[in-house]
């Protein structure tokens, strides 16, 4: 079982002369997660949260960690002094597709943790952080960071026909906009595998578990593969998973098997979090990865500031 420190095992950035503004829109699981962890990063500093509703904990959470808060939502963004370096919308696929046309002339970069797919897809274990200069960067699902990296590693190395990833998080940790953007889990999620593979027959699947105590987050990757070896195959998913690991140090291959054509890849994401449960890894792959983003953005603004 993977063990965790939160602190000593993510990478980190340089300090850098001024940590880049952010700004959150959204409060609810992945919000919440989110203003934890920038305000652990010495290149991100909390300039605002925006919710919607005044009573709501996640208001009250960056309130304690000493963000400014409004309930004004996105309009709360619009009306700051000056635009923000980042802002992360961590609000619904739907709410998103009504942000981005309102937040792309602030010249801020957007990075999307809903299912939108309005902005360029980023999986940083297979795309890197760059988004070809994207300033709207939609990091898919959490499915979709779990599953793409060993359904491509798998595509690489052989000739698959098939693929299915399907995840379960823990219902505890899947507020209502997740819920209500299912749909959009699914297709985006599936559109990212053949994006990613270039196979076009795939299938995602989201199972929202109510189980008592709450399941971990957990994806299993199904694929056809004709004659495939099963050591090949663990040598190749290991070496993916490998590179999850830099930033998710709770990602974890569980079990391998080929059985004929067919090959099953089981993996969790333990949260390697002080602030998380273990089982919401859901919340961690994805957060880490959005973190990562605007640090690389932070580190960028700061160089080319020195430039000038
Ligand atoms: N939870 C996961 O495992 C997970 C993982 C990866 C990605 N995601 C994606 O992340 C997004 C958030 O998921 P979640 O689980 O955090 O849902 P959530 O707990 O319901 O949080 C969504 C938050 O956004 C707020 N919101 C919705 N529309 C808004 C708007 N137009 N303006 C301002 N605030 C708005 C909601 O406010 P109210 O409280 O007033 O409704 C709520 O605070 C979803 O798109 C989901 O698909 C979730």
């Amino acid at each position: 079982m993977t063990t965790c420190n939160p602190d000593v095992e993510r990478p980190t950035v340089a300090t850098i002369a001024r940590p880049a503004t952010v700004a959150v829109i959204g409060t609810g699981a992945i919000g919440q997660d989110l203003v934890s962890k920038i305000s652990r990063s010495s290149a991100l500093t909390c300039a605002l949260v925006a919710g919607r509703n005044p009573e709501s904990a996640g208001l009250r959470h960056a309130e304690l960690l000493g963000c400014p808060t409004s309930a004004g939502g996105i309009e709360a963004v619009l009306s700051a002094d000056r635009p923000f370096d980042v802002v992360f919308d961590a609000t619904s696929a739907a709410a998103h597709r009504e942000h981005w046309p309102r937040l792309e002339p602030l010249g801020s970069l957007v990075v999307d943790l809903t299912p939108s797919k309005v902005g360029a897809m980023v999986v940083p274990a297979v795309t890197g952080l760059d988004a070809g200069g994207s300033r709207n960067i939609n990091l898919v699902s959490c499915g979709g960071q779990a599953g793409v990296p060993i359904a491509r590693a798998l595509a690489t190395a052989f000739p698959v026909s098939y693929l299915e990833v399907v995840s379960t998080v823990a219902s505890v940790v899947a507020g209502r906009a997740t819920r209500l953007n299912l749909d959009e889990y699914v297709a985006t999620t599936g559109q990212a595998v053949t994006a990613f593979t270039g196979v076009s027959d795939v299938k995602a699947i989201l199972n929202i578990s109510p189980a008592v105590p709450p399941a971990p987050f957990r994806t299993a990757v199904h694929a056809l593969i004709p004659g495939a070896d099963l050591t090949r195959v663990r040598e190749v998913v290991e070496s993916a998973a490998a590179e999850v690991r830099r930033f998710a140090p709770g990602y974890e291959i569980l079990a391998a098997s080929v059985t004929g054509d067919r090959v099953m890849i089981s993996l969790h994401v333990i949260a390697c979090s002080e602030v998380l449960p273990p089982y919401a890894g859901n919340l961690d792959l994805i957060n880490s990865a959005a973190i990562m983003v605007a640090e690389q953005h932070a580190t960028r603004l700061a160089l080319s500031e020195a430039a000038l």
